[in-house]
């Protein structure tokens, strides 16, 4: 891992050039914003992959996603610090992200319910970490669906189904909670605490205020904690370089801005924590952690 200065960053990421209006790039119609049908294509490739290669785990697919996307070294950021790493250490580095944000919500016997999980990588990784909590993740892409349960339809603590944000009611969340307050009610002593989680999913979505107030308000006072590994355009500072790349950034992918004031704003829950740039796979584009608890 080498220290990379700002200045250097355009000699390995074509995006400060594309910011400043010095190439002649456009986005492709459909990646920013909602952009489902794009994810859905590129977990079909992986898909395709895996049926091929029926040998390889989820971790070996991933390794594959990534050694066909970027070339090492690549450019990476912690807490507004650049490094070049090499792929696979970009990959632990992440990873470790992840299994970090919910150290201190998983003692053992609580269910994950990970929104917008892609094809459950993250939950492949997670299940690995907390070998006494189960996952349960969403997705709206047909072949990440069909593909986590390619990978994973034996693992006894990882199940995936279909999901979206955009419903009126998530039922998949819903199954979780009913299951919960059942085995409660049966006078389970030992049932299950849910984690509501999401990794760069909402990002996808151009605004989140709507979610956040209609449908998140709706569940947040049954969950224990929500989790957010997410792109925060609201913490980005106004007054530093780095940070009005990543405004720009932001707003040209026409990803949304409103996730933390959408979570402050709601009266059903309080945001106890905010981490900044916990890690960034692609530096101008970091992800933040935002933790909240019922109000
Ligand atoms: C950048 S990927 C992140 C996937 C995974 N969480 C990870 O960290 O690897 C964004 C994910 O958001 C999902 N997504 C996009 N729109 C969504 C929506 N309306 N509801 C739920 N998920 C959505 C996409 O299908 C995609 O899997």
């Amino acid at each position: 891992m080498r220290k990379l200065r700002l200045g250097d960053l355009p000699k390995h990421s074509p995006w400060p050039a594309r910011l400043l209006g010095l190439d002649d790039w456009e986005e492709e119609p459909g990646y920013g914003g909602i952009g489902v049908s794009t994810y859905d294509e590129v977990y079909g490739n992986l898909l395709a992959l895996a049926r091929e290669n029926p040998e390889m785990d989820f971790r070996e697919v991933q390794r594959s996603a990534n050694h066909y996307a970027e070339e090492s070294p690549v450019p990476i950021s912690r807490a507004e610090d650049l490094f070049l790493v090499d792929v696979d250490e970009k990959q632990e580095l992440q990873d470790e992200a992840l299994v970090a944000s919910l150290a201190g919500s998983l003692s053992g016997g609580e269910t994950v319910v990970a929104l917008g999980c892609g094809w459950g990588y993250e939950l492949g990784v997670l299940a690995d970490a907390y070998p006494d909590c189960e996952f349960v993740g969403g997705d709206p892409t047909e072949n990440g669906v069909a593909l986590g349960r390619e990978l994973f339809g034996d693992h006894d603590r990882i199940r995936i189904e279909p999901f979206d944000f955009r419903d009126d009611r998530w039922n998949l969340l819903e199954s979780v909670l009913a299951d919960e307050e059942g085995s409660e009610d049966e006078g389970d002593a030992e049932a299950d605490d849910v984690v509501l989680f999401t990794q760069g999913s909402l990002t996808a979505l151009p605004s989140v205020r709507e979610i956040v107030s209609e449908t998140l308000t709706r569940y947040s006072d049954r969950v224990q904690v929500g989790v957010h590994l997410e792109h925060v355009r609201e913490l980005h500072p106004e007054d530093s370089l780095l940070g009005q790349l990543r405004r720009s950034y932001t707003d040209r992918r026409d990803y949304n801005d409103d996730l933390l004031t959408s979570l402050r704003d709601a009266d059903e829950l309080d945001v106890t924590a905010t981490t900044y740039d916990v890690v960034g796979g692609n530096p101008l584009h970091p992800l933040s952690e935002v933790r909240w608890e019922p109000a």
